[in-house]
């Protein structure tokens, strides 16, 4: 059984059974007695979330694959709204670097906020690769514009173009070549000429997130567990900056899914470039989406 209930302390509160998305935990009445029983049906739907246990008044309930170590006390942050929005105010992407190494204690705070974003189904099979090795960032470096570079010269020919656009989709082909090549080809002209590095922004640290190819929403856990780890670098005074050039690279050569050591069942799905900023900014945009209403 997936999840266990140890009848002699359960008191029958349901509160397992309310808070389940999928109502696996059922209450029911025998000789004027509540007992929680999990319901044969809908045992197998358990996703593994751990709520009926972090609910239950008197501990009884055991979930398959999370021991009771996986919990910890609940805490009241003690963060106010405004400084909230303060922090996401002050976020800006950040493309340059100063030349100055993160700690790895600062690293694995990072990681520690990325550890802890929802996923979806509940699968926590996201992964995270950092490079902070300023030799393994300049080689990883070359891999990318080499595929980059190879790209350029594919897009030149029909029947490639043809095949990319088949596999990317052609809102995603458009964008390749309508703001990515452009952009591109100054890239790989600068990098040539040793100017800069406009695709790893000479980053001290290099953040990718990876994830099954079949988990069916590893892309958005991907992104979620990045937005985490800018949130908390933010906080660790580390700029970031989404890059969405880097994980189509990590996942094409194999001689880059060699350097990376990643899985042939996973892909890189979001990576964040980070480090200390060069610049400071004196000011914040007020920023609005575009749009938000009720409908009443
Ligand atoms: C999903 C996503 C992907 C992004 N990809 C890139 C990227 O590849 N390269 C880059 O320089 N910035 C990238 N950005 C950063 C955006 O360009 C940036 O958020 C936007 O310009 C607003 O600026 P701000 O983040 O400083 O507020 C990305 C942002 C998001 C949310």
């Amino acid at each position: 059984m997936i999840v266990n209930i140890d009848q002699n302390l359960c008191t029958g509160c349901g509160f397992c059974g309310d808070i389940c998305p999928r109502h696996i935990m059922e209450t029911i009445t025998q000789n004027d007695e509540k007992n929680v029983i999990v319901s044969p049906e809908r045992s197998h739907l358990c996703m593994k979330c751990g709520h009926c246990a972090a609910v239950c008044p008197s501990s009884c309930i055991k979930v398959n694959g999370l021991k009771s170590e996986d919990f910890i006390p609940f805490k009241e942050s003690g963060i106010h709204s405004d400084q909230l929005l303060s922090l996401f105010s002050q976020r800006r992407s950040i493309r340059r670097y100063k030349n100055k190494r993160i700690s790895r204690d600062k690293i694995q705070q990072i990681v520690e906020a990325a550890h802890r974003a929802p996923t979806g189904t509940a699968s926590r099979s996201t992964g995270i690769i950092v490079i902070d090795n300023p030799q393994i960032l300049s080689i990883f470096s070359e891999h990318v514009y080499k595929i980059y570079e190879d790209l350029e010269k594919s897009l030149k020919n029909p029947i490639a173009r043809f095949f990319i656009k088949r596999q990317i989709g052609k809102n995603k082909f458009m964008a390749l070549l309508d703001f990515v090549m452009p952009g591109m080809k100054w890239y790989i002209h600068w990098y040539k000429q040793g100017k800069s590095n406009e695709i790893l922004r000479d980053c001290p640290a290099l953040m990718l997130f990876h994830s099954p190819i079949f988990e069916p929403m590893g892309a958005e856990n991907c992104l979620v567990s990045a937005f985490h780890a800018i949130m908390m670098a933010q906080v660790e005074g580390i700029g970031t900056c989404f890059n969405d050039l880097i994980p189509p690279a990590c996942n094409m050569a194999p001689e880059t899914r060699k350097l990376l050591d990643l899985p042939e069942d996973r892909e890189v799905y979001a990576s964040i470039t980070m480090g200390y900023s060069k610049y400071r900014f004196k000011q914040m945009p007020q920023r609005k989406l575009a749009e938000f209403r009720y409908i009443d």
